[in-house]
């Protein structure tokens, strides 16, 4: 009897980290997460198995607070602005998010509510008074990355108060030495505050079997696991007394926010819903992806992700499940698959610095498909690994020597001597059984690797078989062939366009637009309908017509690229160091005198004032942060000196056109006045 095997089609939520919106991504960032998982999510469509491909910003992070405070803008304006350049750049890099999106959105912001409320019904919060960090002159309880320190058990010194990036241990504020303010850079005080926490301990034994039972996460992930579950893990409060942040729900937290990591975490869940409801119209979707135990969820992040993905983030759902019908479980973690670091030629990567490749950068210094081949080729699979300027100069020459020539090669040759069609088939030799069978096993070798998310052998592979190819023209030498028989020179090329379609097919996940680009020169199959097992010894039937082919990649000048490279970190001086302007640059500034007419302070801020002032020709409204060094009646009636073609900015609902000049040293802040009386409207120069 024969038995049919129908092969099962696999659901698969695929995400990547969400990045911090405070700043854009560098391209440790995005092989560490975002590309890597597009490669796998276009692999697995090819497939034909049934993906959502989800990530987005990670708004509420104490980065952007921190960067709003220093700023002196609204935390919600800061993190749009990021997330929009941050879309802008994925959707350049041919990321194939099904959504990207923004954990500050209301799908997201009403579930996270909801999930805690259950998590708390089900047994698993806790309430505590404790004390913690509080910055007295920023008036902030300092959570998390709010303070900075040395890290207690590996003594690193730029430590921060929710983890350590050496040792990857998470820690809390009162664990570092020698703590600091990130705003301002004083020591804090203790202060006394409540806060909801999540009794893991009450997990533990579960996440422990949970852990143990998976058989596919990394080895390197699940020791470190482990290693956590083993050292007792406590109880970890999930509220902040920060006010950028989604609410807490909790009765008595009306002044707290939910933990920033306690709530991205949930954001793969949301970016589902929010996925099905508005963008496809189908809200059964979301159950169908999310309530399925069948279906395979996959986190592609850096390793100091892991412990959140597999500990937080099962405990989080474990919790909520408790009690729920089988039809309302969420499905917990299939698999992490986790990168070590990226470093820049053998430094860290370092914004402040200038050392590192940032996403927006790279695409102006070459075209995409080399980031994207290179990124992978050397992904940071075992151990760290650099980006080298040398190393991208020889995966140019591999795109170059082994894909391009090979495939221009053979279709050049289609068309000058067998007028642009695919040649007759003949009986194959040994040599040719042998390509044959090459390009008939390829996808399975190459698709079993990225299987196993192993992208970076995947590729590998590739390219061997692209070298195969080469080795095959080589030794069937058809240009001498065709001169005793054209027959036997054509079915070289019939193979060899066989296996230029088999690389359009392999190298679709990793650099689609060059994948495209094949296709349109054999002129079949569009890139949106590639199908993974479609690569056989016949997928391009003789006498199907193929296009004159353009080279498909060019040698790059390296260093050339790498003079451009200098300059545009040139041209971006690094923080600390002193940018000398040009006396035009300087002249744009308007600076004129103006008189105070009148002082308000600003209702529900502290330290604003709202002043009206007259510039003469005209009368305007500034908002200034005095209110802590001035009484109103010092500066009414006074002379000032004020920027007047500022950019407006809105504090607090009130927009202030113009920036009032003083002088600032620690705390001390002395106004510029006049020593001459001059009318309002003197310009200063
Ligand atoms: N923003 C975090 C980081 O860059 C990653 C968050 S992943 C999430 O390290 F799942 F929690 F959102
Ligand atoms: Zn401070």
């Amino acid at each position: 009897m024969i038995k049919l095997v129908t092969k099962n089609k696999n659901k698969w939520v695929v995400t990547s980290a969400w990045p911090y919106v405070n700043a854009i991504p560098h391209l440790g960032n995005l092989i560490g997460s975002t590309l890597s998982a597009d490669v796998f999510a276009r692999f697995l469509r090819m497939k034909g198995d049934e993906v959502v491909f989800v990530s987005g910003s990670d708004s509420h992070g104490t980065p952007i607070s921190i960067e709003a405070k220093k700023l002196n803008v609204p935390a919600e304006e800061l993190a749009f602005k990021y997330h929009n350049i941050i879309k802008d750049l994925h959707e350049k890099w041919q990321i194939s998010f099904d959504n990207y999106t923004i954990t500050h959105n209301p799908i997201h912001i009403e579930f996270v509510k909801k999930m805690y409320l259950d998590i708390q019904k089900n047994g698993y919060i806790l309430e505590k008074e404790i004390e913690s960090l509080y910055c007295k002159q920023d008036d902030l309880f300092l959570p998390d990355r709010f303070v900075e320190g040395i890290c207690p058990h590996c003594n690193f010194e730029d430590a921060r108060g929710d983890q350590c990036d050496n040792c990857q241990r998470l820690l809390t504020p009162l664990d570092l030495i020698k703590p600091k303010c990130a705003v301002c850079g004083h020591t804090p005080t203790i202060k006394k505050t409540k806060h909801w926490y999540l009794d893991l301990p009450k997990l533990q034994d579960r996440l422990k079997n949970l852990i143990e039972e998976n058989e596919i996460i990394p080895a390197n992930a699940r020791q470190m696991c482990l290693n956590s579950i083993a050292e007792g893990l406590p109880e970890r409060a999930i509220t902040r007394d920060l006010e950028w942040g989604i609410p807490a729900p909790f009765e008595n937290a009306e002044d707290k926010t939910i933990y920033v990591w306690f709530e991205a975490v949930l954001g793969y869940i949301t970016a589902v819903k929010e996925w099905a409801e508005k963008l496809i119209n189908d809200p059964d979707k979301f159950n169908y992806f999310w309530n399925d135990p069948t279906t395979k969820t996959v986190f592609f992040i850096g390793k100091d992700n892991i412990i959140f993905h597999l500990i937080v983030f099962p405990a989080l759902l474990l919790a909520y499940n408790d009690n729920k019908k089988e039809s309302e479980k969420l499905v917990l973690p299939y698999n992490v698959s986790s990168t070590e670091w990226l470093m820049y030629e053998n430094q860290k990567f370092s914004k402040s610095r200038g050392i590192g490749i940032w996403i927006d950068e790279a695409l102006e210094l070459a075209p995409l498909d080399y980031w994207r081949f290179s990124l992978v080729y050397n992904r940071m699979e075992k151990s760290d690994a650099s980006f080298l300027w040398s190393e991208f100069d020889n995966n140019n020459k591999i795109l170059n020597d082994v894909i391009g020539n090979f495939i221009h090669r053979s279709m050049t040759f289609i068309n000058k001597q067998f007028n642009n069609k695919i040649p007759e088939k003949i009986e194959p030799d040994e040599v040719d059984k042998a390509f044959i069978l090459k390009i008939t096993s390829i996808s399975k070798k190459v698709g079993d690797l990225l299987e196993k998310f192993e992208l970076r052998k995947a590729l590998r592979e590739i390219v061997n078989f692209g070298r195969d190819g080469n080795v095959y023209l080589n030794e069937k030498a058809p240009w001498h062939l065709i001169k005793k028989n054209k027959k036997a020179a054509g079915y070289v090329f019939n193979l060899c366009a066989q296996a230029s379609y088999a690389l359009a097919v392999l190298l679709s996940p990793f650099i689609p637009g060059t994948s495209e680009k094949i296709l349109s020169y054999l002129n079949t199959s569009k890139l949106s309908e590639l199908i993974w097992d479609s690569i056989s010894e016949n997928s391009l039937k003789a006498g199907h017509f193929i296009k004159k082919p353009e080279p498909l990649f060019q040698k790059l000048d390296i260093e050339e690229i790498k003079q451009k490279y200098e300059q545009l970190k040139e041209g971006k001086p690094n923080e600390g160091e002193k940018e000398i302007i040009s006396y035009d640059e300087f002249k744009k500034l308007d600076i004129r005198v103006a008189l105070v007419e009148k002082v308000e302070k600003v209702p529900k801020a502290d330290k604003l004032y709202n002043l009206s002032i007259d510039l003469g020709t005209e009368k305007r409204t500034l908002v200034a942060g005095l209110a802590e060094h001035y009484k109103i009646e010092d500066l009414q009636g006074k002379k000032i000196v004020v920027l007047t073609n500022l950019e407006p900015r809105k504090l607090k609902g009130i927009l202030s056109k113009g920036m009032l000049l003083a002088a600032v040293e620690n705390d001390k802040v002395s106004i510029l006045i006049l020593d001459r009386d001059l009318p309002p409207g003197a310009r200063i120069e």
